[in-house]
């Protein structure tokens, strides 16, 4: 139901560069009919976590073949494109920047429309890219390496911020545990591998339930306790890694599902949606599939390459502005975090 039939604004092209995945695609007709992302992981591993300036650099080189095998997957050329949509922040400036020209210089050439689209606002609307009924009042679980929020969302462009993160994002407690244990980046799928042969419940972590704002998340005290307990252990952490990942992702969990199920009750929403690179989590998906059945509340998860950075999300959200009439300027900028000027002032309390 997200894709709207017959607009004039299709085929519409998408652009993604806010951190370390370069991507396109391609929307027509009520459907995604290419979705590439190139990513650059491999150059940040050996830094465990992404360098700015690679990133930048690594945009530059790929987002030319990017945009040609997007459109060389849709059967298009250039020149058939009628709208575009980009990513103007939040994300890091050097990669955003990227994109951003790109497809402002595309829309002055071709002389098409072009929407900025908030890279949060994708995410939350990601569901769309699969075949949903309306789930509209839902509340929406984003929780990636830079953000882990909670969102009432009402309608396509209504939108308002619940609570969100004091301190690190669940994605970024993921690649700091990792860190701690020794493993490579991005730590969220190496814990996750390794947490499937481990016992949940062998180490004792703490849960940051923070009862004065219930809707709001904070894990750098799981972070420093984790680091304690693995000094602790010394050399043995080696031996009970598999408890460890999985001690640790479950407190993660725990607190993701019991405050999304929480926020669901109090807006009286039947549905709820993960999204964003930690969706992918498959403890997550199924504990709070498993919490939510039981307050008969629905669960929503976008497939995989839909939960990771994608740019179909950007296209779906651009193509609600493009129809709401938004369209960016020629003088505008990205912006870095999400206290910057919105794309579009739907993510209220921001
Ligand atoms: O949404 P995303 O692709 O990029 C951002 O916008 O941040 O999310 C990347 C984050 C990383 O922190 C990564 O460790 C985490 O998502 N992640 C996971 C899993 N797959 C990716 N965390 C836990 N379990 C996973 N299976
Ligand atoms: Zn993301």
């Amino acid at each position: 139901m997200g894709y709207i039939n017959n607009s004039k604004f299709y085929p519409l092209l998408a652009i993604e560069s806010s951190c370390d995945e370069t991507a396109a695609a391609v929307l027509d007709q009520g459907r995604c009919i290419s979705n590439i992302v190139a990513s650059q992981i491999p150059k940040h591993r050996p830094y465990g976590g992404v360098v700015p300036e690679i990133a930048s650099r690594e945009h530059m080189k790929a987002i030319v073949p990017v945009v040609k095998e997007a459109l060389f997957k849709a059967g298009l050329t250039v020149n058939e494109i009628k709208s575009l949509a980009v990513t103007q922040g939040p994300g890091l400036v050097g990669s955003l920047v990227v994109g951003f020209n790109f497809a402002k210089a595309l829309s002055f050439s071709l002389d098409i429309p072009c929407v900025g689209v908030d890279h949060v606002h994708g995410h939350i609307l990601s569901i769309f890219l699969e075949e949903v009924a309306s789930p509209f009042p839902y509340i929406a679980l984003v929780v990636s390496g830079g953000h882990t929020s909670l969102y009432l969302v009402k309608d396509f462009l209504d939108i308002k911020l619940l609570g969100k993160t004091r301190d690190d994002a669940a994605g970024e407690a993921f690649d700091k545990g990792a860190k701690i244990l020794g493993l490579s980046y991005p730590g969220g799928p190496q814990i996750s591998r390794l947490a499937e042969k481990g016992d949940p419940k062998a180490f004792k972590l703490p849960r940051a339930w923070l009862p004065d704002t219930p809707l709001e998340f904070s894990f750098s005290g799981l972070k420093t306790a984790f680091l304690h307990l693995v000094r602790g252990l010394g050399e043995k952490s080696k031996v009970v890694l598999e408890d460890l990942c999985a001690s640790f992702e479950q407190a993660i969990c725990d607190v993701l599902v019991e405050k999304t199920i929480k926020a669901a009750l109090e807006f009286k929403c039947k549905n709820i949606i993960i999204c964003g690179g930690v969706a992918a989590n498959k403890r997550l998906r199924r504990l709070m599939q498993e919490k939510a059945c039981k307050k008969d509340i629905k669960v929503y998860l976008p497939r995989i390459e839909f939960c990771t950075d994608n740019a179909a999300m950007i296209g779906i959200c651009g193509l609600h502005l493009l129809e709401y009439g938004k369209r960016l300027k020629i003088d505008e900028d990205v912006y870095s975090t999400s206290h910057g000027t919105k794309a579009f002032k739907v993510l209220e309390g921001e």
